[in-house]
């Protein structure tokens, strides 16, 4: 028999720690890791954070590294780029050429989830020793000047809430919420391009090519506005108040006023503590009544998406929300919980634009699973907290450590041997 399988056939946690263990080291390209070899070979945003805290179970050095990287990255503005193109490969679109942002390292034009302070902050609680201090005391300031960005820039309304410029700032590329705002960018001046994911992935699992052309037209927006991101998120094609990337800022902010109390930043924790106070409130403007629960929210048509996507169910882990609304929302995940077999479907089963295997239209992604768990337990719903942890660890165990997974059949989609999902069996669901 086998060594690896334990007597039930599924296979054992050593191994299974192992392998995670093996595919960040073997996507480690030197200070930063990429989310798979084939698929993007640069360094991500919120992958890199979540990456830092897989290195951390067995490498801590490692995990602050990954982190300051990214950092190394920053703009001067505090802005921090989605994509970072440490080296040349021409196995991704839209690459640097395309991008064309003038920055050295290059990057992309665009953010991604700001979820690195609340990784950070994890990882100091894992470790609070003295040398793990002064990388706090390093970092710190750079996500600070990170969060004011997202202050100055995204917050129009001056809510606490953000606005994503581009459907890939929300890290739900492909998330039906996107669907309508994007209809309305035109398309019809976009330059000829070539597709590489498809290239690597089976076309079931991609954008299709309509949204992949907004794509491409909203970079040769930014591009023609120099990425002057004042101009983009006051003027630009595509303002959508995401409800994933708020929920995480305000958990970022708390995490980060935890960190200025420990570390006696009394300022910071001024500013950081009004951010807070104003996005409490703020978050009702995505209170959608009809569905019983927050929405992301058109800025442009004014128009509510309607759609329980798995970011919806971060208002836990952000701690917003009245009584009556997370009662509301905690009714609808106890809903899809026992209607779907491994939670949480990144589109709910019953909408009818929901496919188990294409990019955020169904399967389930690690990362948000952790954020989830851990905002439910927090509140108190421990059981959904453990169903949702012991359905990752088991689509991990049937399928490998995927870029995503159908909550149906735990069949794995997107690219193997993926970091980010490696990072979360190790720091979380392998537990
Ligand atoms: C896809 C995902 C995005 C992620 C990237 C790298 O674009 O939608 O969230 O950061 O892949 O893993």
């Amino acid at each position: 028999m086998n060594e690896s399988v334990v007597g039930n056939g599924e296979v054992s946690t050593g191994h299974m720690n192992q392998r995670a263990r093996d595919i960040l080291m073997s996507n480690d390209l030197g200070g930063y890791t990429v989310p798979n070899k084939n698929v993007y070979p640069f360094q991500w945003n919120w992958d890199s954070a979540f990456v830092a805290l897989g290195f951390a179970e067995f490498d801590i050095d490692r995990a602050w590294k990954e982190i300051e990287t990214l950092f190394d990255a920053q703009w001067q503005d505090g802005f921090v780029p989605q994509i970072v193109f440490w080296q040349e490969n021409d196995g991704y679109f839209p690459g640097a050429s395309v991008w064309q942002t003038g920055k050295t390292p290059a990057t992309s034009g665009i953010t991604q989830p700001p979820v690195a302070a609340s990784m950070v902050r994890q990882i100091w609680e894992m470790d609070k020793s003295d040398k793990n201090r002064a990388h706090i005391e390093h970092l710190f300031p750079k996500i600070m000047a990170w969060h004011r960005w997202f202050d100055k820039y995204r917050d129009p309304l001056n809510k606490g809430l953000v606005v994503a410029t581009h459907p890939w700032e929300t890290g739900r590329d492909n998330a039906p919420e996107w669907d309508e705002p994007a209809a309305a960018v035109d398309i019809s001046a976009i330059g000829p391009y070539e597709r590489r994911d498809t290239l690597h992935l089976d076309k079931k699992m991609r954008p299709h090519k309509e949204d992949y052309d907004r794509f491409v037209a909203m970079v040769e927006y930014g591009r023609a506005q120099n990425w002057d991101h004042k101009t983009i998120a006051t003027e630009g094609p595509f303002r959508v108040v995401d409800v994933g990337m708020t929920m995480m800022l305000i958990r970022a902010n708390k995490d980060m006023l935890a960190l200025a109390n420990e570390f006696d930043f009394e300022k910071d924790a001024v500013e950081i503590g009004n951010w807070i106070h104003r996005a409490q409130k703020g978050v009702d403007f995505l209170w959608n009544d009809k569905i019983g629960a927050f929405c992301s929210k058109d800025l442009i048509s004014g128009r509510s998406s309607g759609i329980i996507s798995s970011a919806t169910f971060l208002c836990f882990y952000a701690g917003v929300g009245s009584d009556m609304q997370r009662a509301s929302v905690s009714r609808n995940l106890e809903k899809i919980a026992t209607t779907t077999r491994f939670l949480m479907p990144s589109l709910l089963p019953d909408n009818p634009r929901f496919d188990a295997m294409r990019y955020w239209r169904g399967p389930v992604w690690a990362v948000v699973n952790y954020m989830i768990s851990k905002g439910c337990r927090e509140v108190g719903l421990v059981d959904l907290s453990e169903r949702i942890k012991l359905d990752t660890a088991a689509l991990m165990k049937q399928s490998g450590f995927y870029e995503a997974f159908n909550p149906e059949t735990g069949e794995g989609t997107g690219g193997e041997d993926f970091s980010w999902t490696a990072a979360m069996w190790l720091h979380w669901a392998g537990k």
